[in-house]
């Protein structure tokens, strides 16, 4: 049997990672300011995280939702304290796109609503309804195309207070930092009247923190720059850094009826003891902190940049525009100067390495990315 081939491949097998590094199979060693898409939050094969689920396997890898979990019941104690939010509740899951599709199926269990507003350039996943709201029409199937969704501009409040004001829209679905539509941010204002409009029309407000989220930004939730609280936020790709998890943090204003939820695998043991674990080294390590200030540092580097147009983004979250399609460049940056990077569309080549990347290894990456340009 072959592999469904739906992925365009680099001819590279990564067999090893340690911190902000990963290794191929002809030991070759590489810098990575990719993450592996965003994933990677406390680094490659952090000892903590290999000895907690390396202990937690030993004793118990799975047992399922119809028990005590203690461990997951920690992880909702952890992540409240050090997100600002302890007064949510949290249900658990396995990826990003089931995190909002359970996000959007709860907004209209408790409004009784079908439509949903999103954005233009958004991405939410490829489930049913996730898919529905991602503004990219070339990933959505004829049976998930039923009409909920309407697509607004980025950060244009007025659309946004025209179709709210028609009070029949069940819940505003939005990204903290857009990542996959170029690094696109919010402005204050925006998220602050949204804010406003949403609850004077009994319209949901979620926000989307899977890539941009769990410290990404360099505060806990990109959002949180503007002040404001959502009404459920949505969780993935760091959480586990790695181990397949997401969550849904829920507001207390929703009351929980046994079975209008649920999941085979979601909150596991070893998924909940692989977010205690990145939990843990966030904390011990302050890579919050680090996220902003190694950011920081590499946004203004890379400002002075003459070959890149615009720089854009917050903290380790960070889009590079070029006025030349980025192809090319970022071939030679992997296979000449051993630098993984992400990209979007033709011309932003996008940078989420872990949060652990050191100002060292900020500087080697612009060394080598200045080579790259030249
Ligand atoms: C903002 C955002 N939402 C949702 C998703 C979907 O997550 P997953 O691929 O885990 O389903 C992604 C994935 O890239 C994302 O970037």
């Amino acid at each position: 049997m072959n592999l469904f081939d739906v992925y365009p491949l680099f001819p590279l097998n990564i067999v090893q990672g340690k911190g902000c590094y990963v290794w191929d199979e002809n030991g070759i060693k590489y810098l990575d300011l990719y993450g592996g898409h965003a994933v990677i939050s406390i680094g490659h094969s952090h000892p903590h995280y290999v000895e907690m689920i390396s202990n937690q396997v030993s004793k118990l890898g799975f047992y399922s939702n119809s028990v005590i979990n203690k461990i997951q019941q920690e992880v909702a104690r952890r992540l409240g304290i050090i997100s600002g939010y302890d007064d949510y509740s949290l249900f658990l899951i396995n990826s990003g796109a089931e995190a909002n599709e359970n996000a959007m199926k709860l907004a209209s269990f408790h409004n009784g609503r079908t439509r949903i507003v999103s954005f233009q350039k958004s991405f939410h996943g490829r489930t049913s309804l996730a898919v529905e709201v991602t503004n990219n029409p070339k990933i959505i199937a004829p049976i998930n195309n039923n009409s909920h969704v309407v697509y607004l501009p980025l950060n244009d409040i007025e659309a946004v207070k025209a179709e709210l004001s028609k009070g029949d829209v069940c819940a505003v679905i939005i990204e903290g930092i857009q990542g996959v539509g170029g690094i696109l941010t919010l402005t204050g204002t925006f998220l602050q009247e949204l804010r406003t409009i949403c609850t004077a029309t009994g319209t949901i407000l979620i926000l989307d923190e899977i890539q941009c989220g769990y410290g990404r930004s360099g505060k806990f939730f990109a959002h949180q720059y503007a002040g404001i609280k959502p009404d459920i936020i949505t969780v993935a790709k760091g959480i586990g850094n790695g181990f397949p998890m997401a969550g849904v943090l829920i507001s207390p204003m929703f009351t929980p009826v046994y079975g209008m939820l649920g999941t085979t695998f979601g909150g596991n043991h070893l998924a909940s003891t692989a977010a205690l674990a990145v939990l843990d080294i966030m904390e011990k390590e302050n890579l919050i902190e680090n996220a902003a200030k190694v950011g920081d540092y590499l946004i203004k580097e890379l400002k002075q940049f003459p070959q890149i147009k615009e720089v854009r983004g917050r903290g380790l979250m960070i889009g590079l525009e070029l006025d030349e399609p980025i192809k090319e460049l970022r071939s030679r940056l992997l296979f000449d100067y051993h630098v993984f990077t992400g990209v979007t569309g033709t011309h932003v080549i996008r940078l989420l390495p872990p949060l652990c990347l050191s100002l060292e290894e900020a500087e080697e990456f612009l060394s080598r990315f200045k080579k790259a340009l030249n």
